[in-house]
């Protein structure tokens, strides 16, 4: 069983995000009745909701090839001017992590976008000339987990912007219920819960976390995986009840214990738990932040009593 197979390919297959699914099929309708390219869309949110699926599924319903290339890839403008002039009219152009392109590379892009033609420059020094290339109309389908980090003129090219949430238990339990269908594992309906339950909301996660429930099932047990089964591995892979792994744990006990429970920046969260700053950022902040664990203020992070009564721990006085 290869990985993508167990993608979604179609809307119709694809399990929650319903305002955003909802407004793209119009978009997706409109724009084949009119027998154009979609406009340029932007996805957006934290890792793992399905921003690249999606972007496979709108090429698909537009019944176009996507083509997949990412922001810290295309280094220079050439490499850029080689995606584009190898599109097919029509194509889905995905760019991931896509504010991670660099300036030049940006101004690359602009007129492609707009006008479907790029300016490169031949040649070097006195005789150097900027010749224009027309480019196939193309759709950019861009995703980034820090939107905040594009340029506005960037930004201000696409026209659609969607924003990805966190799935709920239900949509998660679907979603895993789906997966384990595909993958012909059996999974009981309270197992589903109990593994969407410790997902973070993220179907990345709660995937992920039934591959590794089904090892147990199959080692442990009959194969079948039924919610003890479940419980009993997600105990065993250290995955809490609101599923915080052992980072969240050191993040959240290294505030509380270093720092008083903040006000604490993230560079020095990061050198304490010895991460990235970026990955603290883009990929465990967010998730505390929904729920409630962690605020942000101006003069850095704290934790709030949520995370005391999580630990059954005392809060401190104010
Ligand atoms: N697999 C991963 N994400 C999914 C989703 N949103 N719907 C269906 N299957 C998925």
């Amino acid at each position: 069983m290869i990985e993508g197979s167990l993608r979604p390919q179609q809307f119709s297959q694809y399990i929650g995000q319903e305002k955003v699914k909802d407004n793209l099929k119009i978009f997706i309708e409109a724009a084949k009745m009119r027998q154009e390219c979609l406009d340029h869309v932007l996805l957006y949110g934290p890792p793992g909701l399905g921003k690249t699926t999606l972007s496979a599924i709108i090429a698909n319903e537009m019944g176009v090839q996507m083509r997949t290339t990412s922001g810290p890839a295309i280094e220079r403008p050439g490499d850029l001017a080689a995606v584009l002039t190898a599109l097919e009219p029509g194509d889905v152009l995905f760019i991931d992590e896509i504010h991670r392109l660099n300036r030049v590379v940006e101004e690359v892009l602009y007129p492609a976008m707009e006008d479907f033609c790029i300016d490169i420059v031949i040649g070097k020094g006195p005789t150097a000339r900027s010749v224009r290339l027309d480019l196939p109309p193309f759709t950019l389908v861009g995703a980034t987990t820090r939107a905040g980090l594009l340029s506005a003129p960037l930004r201000d090219r696409f026209g659609v912007l969607s924003r990805l949430e966190y799935y709920n238990e239900k949509e998660l339990s679907q979603i895993v219920l789906r997966t384990a269908d595909i993958l012909e594992a059996e999974l009981g309906e309270e197992a589903a819960l109990e593994i969407a339950r410790r997902s973070r909301g993220t179907p990345r996660i709660a995937n992920r976390l039934l591959r590794r429930v089904r090892d147990f099932a199959q080692v442990q047990g009959d194969g079948q995986i039924t919610a003890p089964i479940a419980h009993h591995a997600l105990e065993r892979l250290q995955v809490d009840r609101l599923g915080l792994d052992h980072i969240d744990h050191k993040l959240l006990m290294g505030i509380i214990e270093k720092f008083r429970g903040g006000p604490v920046g993230i560079d020095t969260i990061a050198a304490t738990i010895g991460e990235e700053p970026d990955t603290i950022e883009e990929v465990y902040e967010p998730y505390l932040l929904q729920i409630g664990f962690l605020q942000r203020t101006p003069r850095g992070r704290i934790v709030t009593p949520l995370v005391y009564n999580h630990f059954q721990m005392e809060v401190p006085e104010a």
